[in-house]
């Protein structure tokens, strides 16, 4: 036996051993885990996509929205503001972010939390040498609730256990939800996903579907047109191998029925489906399409025509190392970018997503495509602040008194 085996590598920081110590419990399958994220058969913390089940996704959106419906009036927004006036959250988001921090924030105010945030560790005690399990830790002394996102990988996962072993030992411990950890996972950016596609494909609304109320009608020219999520045919487009937003998306759409889920991206390493996405969900039974454009034909039609909603993504060319760089030369990334061509030949009820931001330089979604129907990017980004104040609803467990409110007042 070595020496050193088993002992970190030496030049590892405090923050990498921290981490380490918990690399045996994130390696276990996501079935023993995922328990160990709940209460009460609620959540506690959000850590991964996959702890959303179809019934508690379907519970949520109820959730967002009455939330939405509450808000349009002075006496429901009273009444959600009085909600949780009593707790107190930190926003730790050490990696850019608009949308993600932003709604979270708004959610709380919703609901009538005070946010607090670090956003620059510069401006904290880590430039004194404090770690970020530390920092985490001193935030759960003071707020109720951590909502973090980081460029390390797995850290929100190793402060929920973090948080778990302080329960254990009778010590201060808090909700820990995941705003985006590293290439790996997005989960409440996959429910904002989620809800839009529901709200869409309720056909309920001119806002929320291209085709609004107009369903019966359209189902004469697409007879197997079905309301909700299952039995769809679903593109991905871009990067898809760095996209943490899609690797969560693409997970909660395999617990769907019937669901054939089209990965288009530049047959590349880096940028095409991971073999890891790519077994999980062949084992949920998922029907799985690579293409290299979305031209490609699938069954003797152009994919494009066939899609039943279209997620494009930006080329994330931040995460390039040399070796991509030169490699990314041979590939014509032009294939990756919507136009008013392609967009006019998708099916009329076809929502277009992105989770943005988008990118103004590489121009995978034109601004000239926004007045099209079917563009429904800013909506989702809208429905990701309702999604966001359900869950928190739920982490609490205030979301039974919202309905019973709504009931009385919409319904009584
Ligand atoms: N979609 C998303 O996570 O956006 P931000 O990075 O702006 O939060």
């Amino acid at each position: 036996m070595a020496d050193n085996e088993g002992a970190p590598p030496p030049t590892t920081t405090q923050d990498e051993r921290d981490l380490l110590q918990y690399q045996s419990r994130i390696d276990r399958p996501l079935t023993l885990k995922v328990p160990e994220f709940s209460r009460d058969e609620r959540l506690r913390h959000v850590i991964f996509s996959r702890q959303f089940s179809v019934d508690l996704l379907e519970d949520l959106a109820g959730t967002a929205d009455k939330i939405r419906q509450l808000s349009k009036v002075r006496a429901g927004q009273d009444f959600l503001i009085g909600l949780l006036s009593h707790k107190r959250t930190m926003l730790y988001f050490t990696q850019p972010s608009t949308r993600t921090f932003l709604s979270f924030m708004a959610a709380c105010q919703i609901l009538g939390i005070t946010c607090n945030e670090v956003r620059d560790p510069s401006t904290s005690s880590e430039t004194k040498g404090e770690t970020r399990f530390d920092s985490i830790r001193m935030f759960s002394s003071y707020f109720d609730l951590i909502i973090m996102r980081s460029p390390v990988a797995r850290l929100a996962e190793a402060c929920a256990y973090l948080m778990n072993d302080l329960a254990a030992t009778g010590n201060r411990s808090v909700p820990i939800v995941n705003a985006g950890s590293g290439a790996d996972q997005h989960p409440t950016q996959a429910l904002l996903d989620i809800y839009t596609l529901q709200r869409t494909f309720q056909f309920a609304s001119p806002k929320d579907s291209p085709i609004g109320t107009r369903f019966d009608e359209i189902r004469r020219q697409f007879p197997q047109l079905t309301r909700g999520l299952a039995h769809k045919f679903y593109g991905f487009c871009g990067d898809i191998g760095r996209g943490r937003t899609v690797r969560s998306l693409a997970d909660l759409l395999a617990g769907y029925e019937g669901v054939t889920l089209a990965f288009v991206a530049p047959r590349h390493p880096t940028l095409s489906l991971g073999d890891d996405l790519r077994q999980r969900l062949l084992t949920c039974g998922v029907r799985i399409i690579e293409a290299e454009s979305l031209e490609e034909p699938i069954d003797g039609r152009p994919l494009i025509e066939q899609l039943d909603a279209l997620y494009m993504t930006r080329i994330q060319k931040e995460h390039n190392n040399p070796a991509d760089e030169a490699a990314f030369t041979a590939i014509d990334f032009s294939r990756y970018k919507l136009n008013r061509e392609l967009v006019s030949r998708m099916k009329c009820y076809a929502p277009i997503l992105h989770p943005f931001p988008r990118d103004q330089h590489f121009g995978e979604i034109p601004p000239e495509i926004d007045a099209d129907p079917r563009a429904m990017y800013f909506r989702q980004a809208r429905n990701g602040m309702w999604i966001r104040a359900a869950l928190l609803a739920h982490i609490f467990n205030v979301d039974h008194q919202i309905s019973r409110y709504f009931h009385e007042r919409f319904e009584g």
